[in-house]
């Protein structure tokens, strides 16, 4: 994969079924880009998109990482797993859809929202995932005006 140069780059490890310390990638990905002086509402759809990818690796793979590239003017963050893969990514992607375990119900996950709002909150979305294969999810969010969103 290119490895983007012009973006400064954070790498964050997430284990499978580490219930217990869900949420940690993406809160360290928000703290950064909070500290970074990004729109507050730009800084919220970035926490739950990345959250969300967050959640899906823990629940539905075999571990994976979240990567996050800032720019100039865009923040990028890839979640990639090591499989087993979204069967149908058209299915997947509707809303209340899942397959999560009763385990991960049991912590609350499993509403089936979680790519449906990953489409919600990024500029651009793309996934590369099919049975048997890794998951790779890029998002990108715009950081429209820099004078005005980095101070
Ligand atoms: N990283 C992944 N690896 C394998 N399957 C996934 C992954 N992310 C999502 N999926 C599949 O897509 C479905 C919908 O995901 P999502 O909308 O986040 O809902 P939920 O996580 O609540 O099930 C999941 O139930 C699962 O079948
Ligand atoms: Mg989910």
């Amino acid at each position: 994969m290119n490895d983007y140069p012009d973006f400064l780059k954070y790498h964050y490890e997430v284990e499978r079924y580490d219930f217990t310390r869900a949420g940690e990638a993406s809160s360290a990905i928000k703290a950064r880009l909070k500290k970074l002086g990004l729109d507050t509402h730009l800084v919220r759809r970035i926490a739950i998109a990345s959250y969300e990818s967050e959640i899906n690796i823990i629940i539905h793979s075999y571990g994976g990482t979240l990567t996050l590239y800032i720019s100039a003017d865009k923040i990028m963050i890839i979640a990639k797993d090591s499989g087993p893969g979204i069967d149908d990514i058209e299915m997947a992607m509707k809303e209340g859809y899942t397959t999560a375990s009763d385990a991960a119900r049991e912590y609350g996950f499993g509403a089936g929202m979680g790519l449906p709002n990953i489409k919600r909150y990024c500029d651009q979305l793309e996934i590369e995932s099919s049975k048997g294969q890794s998951t790779t999810i890029t998002m990108t969010f715009a950081i429209k005006d820099m004078e005005d969103e980095i101070k």
